[in-house]
């Protein structure tokens, strides 16, 4: 029958944990490769130092703003670090919407966006004349100087605002505020998400060394020992290094295991050739290559008696949250037959099922994916420490991780097999990135009074 047939023809996307362990084995390379001195410049994985090298310890202490701009809502808060009770408290938090004429707009109207919202959050809560420190977490890769200078190496997801690749961001900031004038704000910490989440979840758990990130775009960071990390100077203790994963594959390595319609996602997006690896991950792209998958499958007569809606046609039509709908275990088969009869598609009970199909096959491939990506960053921290077996924390954020019913357990699973020598626990963050930027501002300036 047609269920059958369709199955075969999903072959390849489906990954042996052979090919998973190739996989894992070549962003191994790559990893070095983005540590290089020399050979970071061309590295598909970038390997971004994030001058965060202290997790917290406890004296911190002190009222912080905090920005949190690249996931799916743009956020500020207002964060209380408490030193007696080791506590990150948020204070207040406010989601502005950033409308898509900005996201693609001129770099300035961008950021006078983001001191807009400030300036608003500030004002409804009498903040206006303090002058705070602000933790900015910035989901984008950004060449990092020091942790008050992030240099944007290029946008990614659904960015892309002129002006601003090559510029440092935080002085674009300083910039926008004061165009404004209205409030000021006083040393600022740049940190992206990754690495927010993996210190939101580090004051909860101190064995949290990794942070992940499996939303819009997917990405993770790790503590690495400074010795390996050649950019730098010194070599004692560690660093948090953000990998932007998300890149791996752009120098051609993932061409075995792209599909037809991972070429395609790719060329139709807002930066072909860019973060291979995150479009066949993320929340930004899942929906777009099932979507594809629909349409050959039924101008291949497999499916939807062989028509194709109007609606489905359109860009972007099928959701990402679709797949997580209609993966629900309950409600998932009716879920789908109310989401491809909004799409005006003729479906009965087999289109249904195999619909189901088709959304499982692409998100148990994500989180196959992540899993082979996140196996080596752990048997990488293993092996740096020459441990037989390590015990780790992740800490995760991200509504692909958070909201499929499967991905979680999917990725857990594959871990396990391909990184059997390491028992890591999975900490899903709470409240977002924003405290763990905070808590990264606090961490500065504790080290700035010390050495002052
Ligand atoms: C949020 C974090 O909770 O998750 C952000 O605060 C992060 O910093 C985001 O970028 C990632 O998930 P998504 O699905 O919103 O892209
Ligand atoms: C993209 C960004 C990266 C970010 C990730 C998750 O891959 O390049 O910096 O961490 O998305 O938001």
């Amino acid at each position: 029958d047609t269920l059958r047939k369709v199955d075969e023809w999903l072959q390849p996307f489906r990954l042996s944990t052979e090919k998973l362990r190739e996989v894992s084995a070549r962003l191994r390379k790559d990893l070095i490769r983005g540590l290089g001195k020399h050979t970071h410049r061309r590295a598909p994985v970038k390997m971004l130092p994030t001058f965060v090298r202290a997790t917290p310890d406890g004296t911190e202490k002190g009222d912080f703003l905090a920005l949190d701009l690249g996931g799916t809502n743009f956020r500020v808060l207002h964060v209380r670090v408490v030193e007696e009770q080791q506590k990150v408290l948020k204070m207040d938090s406010k989601i502005c919407a950033i409308p898509q004429e900005i996201m693609l707009g001129p770099g300035e109207q961008l950021f006078d966006h983001i001191a807009a919202c400030l300036s608003e959050f500030l004002e409804s809560l009498g903040l206006k004349d303090l002058t705070l420190p602000l933790g900015f977490t910035f989901s984008f890769p950004c060449e990092q100087k020091d942790i008050d200078k992030s240099i944007l190496i290029r946008w990614t997801k659904g960015f892309n605002c002129s002006g601003v690749e090559g510029e440092d961001v935080v002085r674009l900031l300083r910039e926008a505020i004061h165009r404004r004038g209205d409030y000021d704000i006083s040393s600022v910490a740049m940190v992206n998400d990754t690495v927010g989440t993996m210190m939101s979840c580090g004051y909860r758990d101190q064995s949290c060394e990794i942070g992940m990130i499996i939303g819009t775009g997917t990405n993770a960071c790790y503590m690495e020992e400074m010795k390996n990390v050649k950019r730098v100077e010194g070599e004692a203790g560690r660093m948090c290094i953000n990998t932007e994963w998300g890149g791996f594959g752009d120098n051609g390595s993932l061409k075995d295991i792209q599909t037809e319609f991972d070429v395609e996602v790719d060329r139709s997006s807002l930066n072909p050739g860019v973060h291979t690896f995150e479009k066949m991950i993320s929340g930004m792209y899942l929906g777009e290559v099932v979507r594809l998958v629909l349409i050959k499958l039924a101008q291949q007569n497999m499916l939807f008696g062989g028509k194709v809606s109007e609606a489905l046609e359109k860009p972007d039509a099928f959701e990402t949250r679709y797949i997580s709908e209609i993966e629900e275990d309950v409600n998932g088969l009716d879920r789908a037959q109310k989401i491809l009869t909004e799409l005006e598609l003729p479906a009965g009970p087999e289109d249904c099922e195999i619909v189901h199909l088709v959304c499982s096959t692409i998100s148990t491939r994500s989180a196959e994916l992540c899993a082979a990506a996140l196996a080596t960053i752990a048997n990488r921290i293993r092996n740096n420490r020459g441990l037989d077996h390590l015990r780790t924390t992740v800490g995760v954020d991200g509504t692909v991780y958070k909201k499929h019913p499967m991905f979680s357990k999917r990725l857990h699973d594959t871990v396990k097999i391909l990184a059997p020598k390491c028992d890591i626990s999975f900490l899903v963050s709470e409240d977002g990135s924003g405290k763990g930027a905070a808590m990264v501002t606090a961490v500065a300036q504790r080290l700035a009074m010390q050495s002052r």
